[in-house]
Formats: C-alpha cells, structure tokens, sequence
C-alpha cells in the first residue's frame, strides 16, 4: 500500500515509474502529512533551520517563444516589454548584497539582445565587485558554446525547468518549434558546461496527468539536479490557457515533499506562483520539505511588468521592508534566513 512506498522511497530515493504514479494518484491530506514528516527530517539533515534567499532580477519581459501558458510569449501584445540596462541589472545587484543576498538571479525571456558578449560583461562585473556571491542565470535555451562562455565568465548556476518530462505533453504546452529533446540538450550542456543545474515544472499544468508528472519525478532521480523549481500552473488571461484552471497549492506542496525524498539534498525553492495562490503558500512549501525562497530584487517600476501569469505576487516579500516582513513570516514557523551563498549540501549534519 501507499504508506509502504512513502517508506522505500524515503529510504531508498528511488521507485519506480509506475509507483510514483501511485504515490501521485494518492495525494490526500493523510499521505501529505506522510510526507511532510520524513520531508522535514530530510531537510533538517542537510540544512537545519535554515532557510536561503535567492534575489531575483527579472532582467527583461521581451521572448521570443511562444509557450501556450506563458504571459510574456511573443504573441502577447498587451505587454509592455522592457530589457533592463547592464547598469540597471548591476544597480539591483548592489541594492540586493546591501540587503544580505549571496546568490543573485538573472532570470529573463529569451531576449536575443541578451548577446553572449553583453552578458559577459555584466556577469565579469558582478564577480568583480563581489566575489562571494553566487550569480544565477535564467535565460532559457542557448548554443553550448554559449553556455561554455557565461560558465567561464563566472556564473555558477543555471535554472532551465524542464517543464514536462513528457514529449506529448510538451508540445500540448509549446508551439512546434520547441521540442522536449532540444530541451533535454540544452540541461546536459548546461552540465557539461560545469554550472550548477536546475530543472522543474509546473504543477497542474493542462494536460498534465499522473503518469506525465511519474516522469518528472523519474527524470529528477535520474538528473539529481543541485536544484529544483516547481509552482502551481496560475493562468494568464492574454495566452491561449487563459480559460484553463490553476494549479493547487496543496497538491504542489505534496510533490515538494516527494522531491525532497528523491533527492535529500536537492536546493528546493518555495515558489512565488505558491505564494502568489495561497497566502501562506509560502510557508505550506517550506513546512512540506522547501529550503530556498527567491524574493524579487528589480526596480519597482518594472515589477507588474513581468507578468508571467494573473495576480503574480511583486510587492511585498522584496526590498528591505519586504525581506524583515519575509523574516519575520519564517521565524513565526521556526526558520531562519541566512545571508549566505547556499550551496547544494554535500553531507549530513552531525547533530
Ligand atoms: N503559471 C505558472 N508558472 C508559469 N511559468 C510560466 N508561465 C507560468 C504560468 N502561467 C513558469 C514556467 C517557466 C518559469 C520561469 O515560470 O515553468 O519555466
């Protein structure tokens, strides 16, 4: 039965495709709080208390794919796009180590005008006024040769959900020419380039089904990526999903804990589409087995812009204010938000 194969995984990581379909198919609140136990042990075994912020800068809206459920792909005229300057990208970047960040996220659309050279230069200047912080990007799909040359600039890490593990399902979510195998390339590139990988996926995407999502949870054992985003699907009213329903803020805080227990150690973001659905969803993905938390860093006067679905959380958990109010949320459920890099762990605690 189910609490037998919440047993094996939390021991073994591992099961097979079909049981974690099952361990899907049984999602209800007794197994969750299943979870949650041997979820938080997990994490407490690799990160204690601890919880670590990522400051994101949302560098530019303007993309030029066209994903279905996206509310910045190219089709969308009621955008007002924006690129950030490299000035303005390093501006943020000083105002977040002011704040206490030690990891930076440079999370954009695929902006062609983002060159290789030109972000070479921001990523060389970030390392050069601050060696100890680790920089993030998240620029979607590039050459190899491309990633080789932001890896040797001095970025350390990358986020490239995978989205669906699923090649029917992804091309339900994506025009034709994006294909799953293109982006199953670009996360071996991403390795083999040396950065620090993340994939991930949205929770109750349409189409998606318990088999589709047993094949994430496979290709995150076999990946064991340094870090893993996943967020409910939250519609946009301006993509052709926009009649399509949301994702459940419970359901994503269940596979928070599944991951977890595939991979112990793995980096694992409480995300903005959880917080944005849920008021304490924030909190429910930490207490489900989270560590990470990614409050936005860019200017105020492009943070409505970068609408990638309805209602999407951009004031609040930011800036200093935000970040004391952030504090002190973790604190109430006994957390605590460190000012530090966050490195994936590499060993159990001893206490
Ligand atoms: N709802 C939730 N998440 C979304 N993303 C894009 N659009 C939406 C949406 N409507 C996620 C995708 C992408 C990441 C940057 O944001 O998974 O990889």
């Amino acid at each position: 039965d189910v609490s037998k194969l919440i047993e094996r995984l939390g021991e073994k990581h591992s099961l097979s495709v079909s049981e974690y379909e099952t361990l899907v198919e049984n999602f209800n609140e007794e197994n969750a709080e299943i979870l949650r136990k041997y979820a938080d042990k997990e994490r407490r075994a690799h990160y204690g208390n601890k919880i670590f912020i990522r400051g994101l800068i949302e560098v530019s809206n303007i993309c030029k794919n066209d994903c279905y459920y996206c509310g910045i792909r190219r089709s969308n005229r009621e955008v007002d796009r924006y690129r950030l300057t490299a000035d303005e990208i390093l501006e943020c970047v000083d105002t977040g180590y002011g704040l206490g960040f030690r990891t930076i996220v440079m999370q954009g659309g695929e902006d062609s005008a983002f060159t290789d050279e030109f972000l070479v230069e921001v990523i060389t200047e970030v390392k050069r006024r601050y060696p100890e912080v680790a920089l993030t990007l998240s620029l979607g799909e590039r050459s190899r040769e491309s990633y080789m040359k932001l890896k040797a600039a001095g970025a350390d890490r990358y986020l490239l959900r995978h989205e669906t593990a699923d090649s029917l399902h992804y091309s339900k979510l994506h025009p034709p020419e994006l294909t799953l195998s293109h982006r199953m390339d670009c996360i071996k590139s991403l390795r083999e380039a040396g950065f620090y990988v993340g994939c991930g996926f949205m929770v109750g995407s349409p189409y998606q089904t318990a088999k589709t999502i047993a094949k994430d949870l496979k290709f995150i054992e076999e990946l064991r990526p340094e870090m893993c985003g996943i967020g409910p699907f939250i519609s946009q009213k301006d993509t052709p999903f926009k009649d399509m329903q949301n994702g459940s803020a419970d359901f994503t805080c269940y596979l928070l804990s599944i991951i977890r227990l595939i991979h112990p150690p793995v980096l694992l973001p409480s995300t903005t589409a959880l917080g944005t659905i849920d008021s304490y969803g924030r909190e429910k993905g930490i207490l489900a087995g989270a560590n990470v938390i990614m409050p936005n860093l860019s200017p105020l006067e492009v943070r409505g812009k970068y609408a990638l679905y309805d209602k999407k959380l951009c004031t609040g958990s930011e800036a200093a204010e935000g970040l004391r109010e952030l504090k002190k949320r973790m604190s109430a459920i006994g957390f605590e938000i460190v000012n530090e890099r966050g490195d994936i762990s590499t060993s159990k605690r001893e206490d």
